[in-house]
């Protein structure tokens, strides 16, 4: 019997979302006593960057109605949701035949459609199943149908993984604590001062309500005011049918009479190069963001973060809860339009203290999120479930 360890990952989409991009990162950094192999039930920009990474990908494609599915809907019980549960079984026999076919030492689920999907496919071939949990399961966040679900469904696996404490304090079971971790090369040398000209106030994510960019808009006339050279930069690109929120954030803009201002630069596939051009990156997600990778980002390149004290994010920017000492960054209420733009003009106007905090960042954030951290943990916790505790060949 081989020593290495074979782990199925299943995942419902084929997009890059963050929790996807977390998942490339971490298959990179995995030791070789361990070999990922991907499911995925649809095909999409994912496949190639995990092959790029030498991932082995099958799609294993599921019905429209149900990979469609809105998270909102999920849970409910009409004649359609009966429709689509006749078809999540006929997708899990085909599931399970697959788990009988590569007979993986672990199934390893990375979101909630394939938690869900997967629970009863793992249990029939009897093989070890994780659950990788990226998003918080509450009512704040999710449908409350789905989430009572997803918290009566969580004790079935052998072991969650959480990508965050906040995460983990919404789920009714003991969890594995993996934060997301950064790729050695999104990182740089801490910075020596802002980079030169007008001042850059960023923000990276997927255009989303959930993501703040549209608070960022609002809170840009008030630094205007402060800083008439400053430049609105908007990193990414709607995604999870969020194009209408795009129309809105431009909309907005022109109301707003900032648009000469701010710049709508989409989706990059290189987001370090626009971490540098920035003076402060913001994160200024109104609801609690489970996790939040953007801001470990923009701190391993030596850049002062202003965010919403809310979730995951807290706990990148003050590790033992209130900053003490120099704060790694400055925190704001979610959804407090002049509370974001004043921490932003303090950025601005005190560059020194702004660069001060930068470094602590640095330093912290370098320690506390290097993705090898990510893959020793989930590698732990993939040979205890499947009963082989240390490296070297099995019983
Ligand atoms: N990202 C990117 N290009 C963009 C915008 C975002 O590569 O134009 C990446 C970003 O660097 C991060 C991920 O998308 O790695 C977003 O992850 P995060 O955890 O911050 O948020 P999520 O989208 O998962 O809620
Ligand atoms: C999810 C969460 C985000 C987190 C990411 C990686 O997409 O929304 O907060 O950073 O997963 O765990």
């Amino acid at each position: 019997m081989t020593d290495r360890l074979r782990v199925l990952v299943v995942d419902h989409t084929g997009d890059l979302g963050g929790a996807e991009l977390a998942l490339v990162r971490a298959c990179e950094a995995l030791g070789d006593h361990v070999t990922v192999r991907v499911l995925l039930f649809e095909d999409g920009p994912l496949r190639g960057r995990l092959e790029q990474a030498g991932v082995r990908v099958d799609v294993l494609p599921i019905s429209r109605a149900v990979g469609g599915m809105d998270r909102r809907r999920a849970g409910r019980l009409s004649p359609r949701h009966v429709v689509t549960a006749v078809r999540v079984a006929a997708y899990g026999v085909r599931l399970t035949g697959r788990l009988r076919r590569l007979r993986p030492d672990v199934v390893h689920t990375t979101s909630l459609k394939a938690d869900l999907v997967t629970l009863v496919p793992a249990r029939l071939t009897r093989t070890p199943l994780v659950w990788h949990v990226h998003d918080r399961i509450a009512d704040d966040y999710l449908p409350p149908r789905l989430v009572r679900l997803v918290r009566r469904a969580a004790r079935v696996p052998q072991a969650v993984v959480v990508n965050s404490r906040a995460t983990a304090a919404t789920l009714p079971v003991e969890t594995v604590l993996a934060y997301p971790g950064y790729a050695p090369g999104q990182a740089s040398a801490p910075r020596a001062a802002a980079p030169a000209g007008p001042p850059v106030v960023g923000i990276v994510g997927r255009l989303s309500p959930t993501k703040g960019q549209l608070e960022l808009v609002r809170a840009t006339p008030a630094i205007l005011a402060r800083h008439p050279d400053a430049r609105v930069r908007v990193v990414g690109a709607p995604t999870f049918g969020a194009e209408e929120h795009a129309e809105l954030l431009h909309s907005e803009a022109v109301r707003l009479g900032v648009s000469d201002h701010v710049e709508w630069v989409g989706f990059r596939a290189d987001t370090a190069a626009e971490l540098d051009e920035m003076t402060v990156c913001v994160h200024a997600s109104p609801v609690p963001e489970p996790f939040g990778q953007v801001v470990v980002e923009a701190m391993v390149r030596g850049v002062p973060v202003v965010a919403t004290r809310a979730g995951g994010v807290t706990e990148i920017l003050a590790p033992d809860g209130e900053p003490t000492g120099d704060p790694l960054g400055l925190l704001v209420p979610p959804g407090d339009v002049d509370a974001l733009a004043a921490a932003v003009i303090e950025v601005l106007d005190d560059p020194a203290a702004a660069a001060r905090r930068g470094r602590a960042a640095f330093a912290s954030a370098s320690e506390r999120f290097p993705v090898a951290r990510t893959a020793a943990t989930l590698t732990r916790t993939w040979r205890r479930v499947a009963g082989v505790p240390y490296p070297g060949p099995r019983p």
